[in-house]
């Protein structure tokens, strides 16, 4: 049971009002808010021991790393992964798929076959094809029923002996589909594919086990799941790691340079180019303290409760069309009102107090699937509550009536 009213001081902004109204804040699909305790972590570190990492001797530099390191462990519990190897930091999701594309991508060849989803966000489709152009690899995307599930039997049809890769989201970031991963990968292995997880909308709102799913690579980001911003994850299996060229050069991630050839670090440094956000992902952890003290499952069910009680709502409202209707779907409702442009819709629940996210969501191939520019989207976490769901629905009954 997720005590909100508690969970509720924690979040000063929550406090704010916007254009004289309290703010029902309702994007965190986008970006969850950040409670007082990681904020005083960064606080902290900047005003005691921020020095850089993995590089001095002195006390400083020695604290910052070992908090940095301390970080990495807390996401290998986290996510369940292997080792501290395996436990990349990024700057988020985004960076942790061009990893994989970019370095992944270097062992692939001309007519190698990459499976995506037609759900996928751009950061799990522009990556691949930027190899496209550079490695000459084929694209194939698996398309979805009319609920928002992947068509698993078109996706079985798909994969073939040229298939290398598939990178697929764990939870669609506009259906709040959430795929059968474990499955994908299954399939994924039986052909001789690796499998790359997009997790940037899962992992704060159900248990993520990466050893359980047998993925090969999982991305996510912080600020996504109550942590800071500029900093994100991305596990891969050690053996995978082990054979992929680096992504960036410089910094730490090296063994030793000199002009007659280059050695690499050990990982997980090789793929850490560069000053880390060490600042941040330290506070990361504090973060994933924040959500387990609460209980990953706990906050998932409180954030089912709010689905239903705003779906049924939402639903008596004449012309809502809600995109992705899948049983145990994410806490998050995409929809269009008749004819309403959703930026009018969008900016008028502003107005009124209520932040929600409107356009393509970077998914336009998925708009385009849809026949639709754009749509809006409320989405929730563990601080919103059943009230702001009725005050909204009444804001928004008022706003389709004042547009229509
Ligand atoms: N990926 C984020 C979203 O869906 C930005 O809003």
């Amino acid at each position: 049971m997720v005590d909100v009213d508690k969970i509720r001081h924690d979040f000063p902004i929550l406090q704010r009002n916007i254009y004289g109204k309290p703010l029902i804040y309702f994007d965190n699909t986008a970006t969850s808010q950040t409670p007082r305790c990681v904020v005083e972590e960064i606080e902290k570190m900047y005003y005691e021991y921020k020095a850089n990492v993995h590089r001095g001797v002195h006390c400083l530099s020695q604290e910052a790393t070992d908090a940095m390191e301390a970080a990495r462990l807390r996401v290998r519990d986290f996510i369940n992964a292997g080792s501290r190897e395996e436990v990349i930091f990024t700057r988020g999701t985004t960076e942790g798929i061009n990893l994989v594309a970019s370095s992944y991508g270097e062992l692939l060849g001309e007519g190698d076959e990459v499976i995506l989803t037609i759900m996928e966000h751009h950061s799990n489709i522009v990556p691949w094809q930027l190899l496209q152009q550079r490695k000459g690899i084929v694209i194939k995307v698996v398309p979805m029923l009319s609920d928002g599930s992947l068509d698993m039997d078109a996706y079985r049809a798909l994969l073939g002996p040229r298939t290398r890769v598939v990178s697929v989201c764990h939870v669609s970031n506009v259906l709040g589909t959430v795929n059968p991963v474990k499955e994908i990968v299954r399939l994924a292995h039986a052909h001789g594919a690796v499998c790359c997880i997009d997790g940037a909308q899962a992992v704060a709102h159900q248990r993520v086990d990466v050893r359980d799913l047998d993925a090969d690579f999982y991305a996510f980001s912080s600020h996504k799941m109550y942590g800071p911003c500029g900093v994100g994850i991305l596990y891969g299996k050690r053996e995978l790691l082990e054979k992929m060229p680096p992504y960036q050069g410089g910094g730490e991630m090296i063994g030793h340079v000199s002009f007659s050839g280059t050695s690499w670090a050990e990982l997980p440094f090789k793929f850490e180019a560069g000053t880390p956000d060490f600042v941040d992902a330290a506070a990361l952890r504090t973060a994933i303290d924040y959500l387990e003290s609460t209980g990953i499952e706990a906050v998932a069910e409180h954030e089912h409760t709010l689905l239903r009680h705003a779906t049924e709502q939402m639903e008596k409202i004449p012309g809502m069309r809600i995109f992705g209707t899948t049983p145990g779907k994410c806490a998050l409702i995409s929809f269009v009102v008749g004819d309403i442009h959703p930026y009018d819709l969008g900016m008028l629940l502003d107005k009124m107090g209520v932040a929600v996210r409107t356009g393509h969501h970077c998914a336009q191939p998925l708009m385009e699937h849809l026949g639709i520019e754009g749509c809006v989207r409320a989405s929730f976490a563990m601080y919103n509550t059943e009230n702001e769901i009725d005050s909204y629905i009444k804001t928004l009954q008022r706003a389709v009536m004042m547009l229509q």
